[in-house]
């Protein structure tokens, strides 16, 4: 069975509730409809309820009359999801006038509507920037215990079966922290990791990328990633993490003999962490452009809850596969 098929599949037995706030969205209104017709999870729309059954009707949906609405005008639950946010940002002084303005805001609704138990996981980002769909959740739904920073890792699956594990490689932080420093760094690696473990169900060798292999160039560049592979290391003893090293070290096995011969991963690695966003970034780009290589992601890592954010480019099909993954990650929290 193939990766993305298990997933699916998993996502049926797992049955969550997974808020959609982005109900104006066609494409997000049409993977809503997939979504029920294939029990993928049990999804929630936030928006007017009129106006999302009239604009279901006028594209032959059929099955969003069955699906829930939450409508900010006629919920009961606002005054409440309110209190606890005043409760939740004490520290920052916000008043239950400013909160009860949010909630307006569907991406704000969608993630009190998690923070209280209301619902497991959300997809959002079809519609918003990546940075409005992950604010909300990172003032309210925070970070998972004992990590600090939340990153996008991807699914990249290319034709040449040599690479990673038959052609499929875990690529982070490609979406969100721009300059993580080395704990951060380490960070970024130990999620991945899980990740790979819980998404990709393979077993993570993780390769600290960087323009030296072990020692080869010195610059405070490097340092920061030999530092962030100790770190990883130490948090994650149950993983196998090296750095740092060249891309073509990481994944090459010829290459990987010759420049980290002591090395367990070289030439063998499935997960690559880049040192910022800016090549994770660029990486994944240029490998789904010039390799034709299949992305999936961002699947967003660290977080308390499972919050995944699409690209504004995305397809209906991206849409219901990230809601069958984030269906994944919900079920085994
Ligand atoms: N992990 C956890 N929490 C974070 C992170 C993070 N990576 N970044 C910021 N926060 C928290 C802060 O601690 C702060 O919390 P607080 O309000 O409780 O004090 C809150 O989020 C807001 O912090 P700001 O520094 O104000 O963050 P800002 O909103 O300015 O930026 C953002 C965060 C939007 C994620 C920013 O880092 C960003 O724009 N990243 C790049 C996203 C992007 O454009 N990616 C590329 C496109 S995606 C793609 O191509 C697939």
């Amino acid at each position: 069975m193939k990766l993305l098929d298990k997933i699916h599949a998993n996502a049926v037995k797992l049955n969550q509730r997974i808020v959609l706030p982005e109900s104006h969205d066609e494409r997000t209104l049409k993977a809503a409809d997939i979504a029920y017709e294939q029990k993928l999870a049990n999804v929630i729309l936030i928006g007017n309820k009129a106006k999302i059954l009239k604009n279901a009707e006028n594209l032959g949906l059929k099955n969003i009359k069955h699906i829930e609405i939450v409508d900010y005008d006629t919920y009961p639950k606002i005054a409440e999801y309110a209190d606890l946010m005043v409760e939740l940002r004490k520290k920052k002084g916000l008043k239950k006038e400013e909160a009860l303005e949010l909630l307006k805001n569907p991406l704000y609704l969608a993630v009190l509507m998690i923070k209280a138990g209301d619902a497991d996981g959300e997809v959002a980002g079809a519609a918003n920037a990546t940075g409005n769909v992950l604010r909300p959740a990172f003032q309210f739904v925070k970070t998972a215990p004992g990590i600090s920073v939340v990153s996008g890792a991807f699914l990249m699956f290319v034709d040449d079966k040599q690479f990673g594990e038959d052609g499929l490689m875990l690529f982070a932080d490609c979406a969100v922290h721009p300059n993580p420093d080395a704990a951060e760094l380490a960070q970024i690696a130990v999620s991945t990791g899980k990740t790979a473990r819980a998404i990709a169900g393979i077993e993570p060798k993780i390769a600290m990328l960087s323009f030296s292999t072990k020692g080869s160039a010195k610059h405070e560049m490097v340092d920061k990633v030999v530092e962030a592979t100790k770190i990883a290391k130490k948090m994650a003893p149950d993983m196998e993490i090296d750095g740092e090293m060249q891309a073509d070290a990481a994944i090459v096995t010829s290459v990987g003999k010759k420049k980290a011969p002591d090395s367990k991963i070289a030439g063998d690695a499935n997960v690559l962490v880049f040192p910022d966003l800016q090549s994770g970034n660029i990486s994944y780009k240029l490998v789904q452009r010039l390799a034709k290589a299949e992305a999936i992601g961002p699947i967003l890592q660290g977080m308390a809850a499972p919050i995944n954010d699409l690209s504004r480019g995305c397809s209906v099909s991206d849409i219901v596969n990230l809601i069958a993954i984030t269906s994944n990650q919900a079920g085994r929290k």
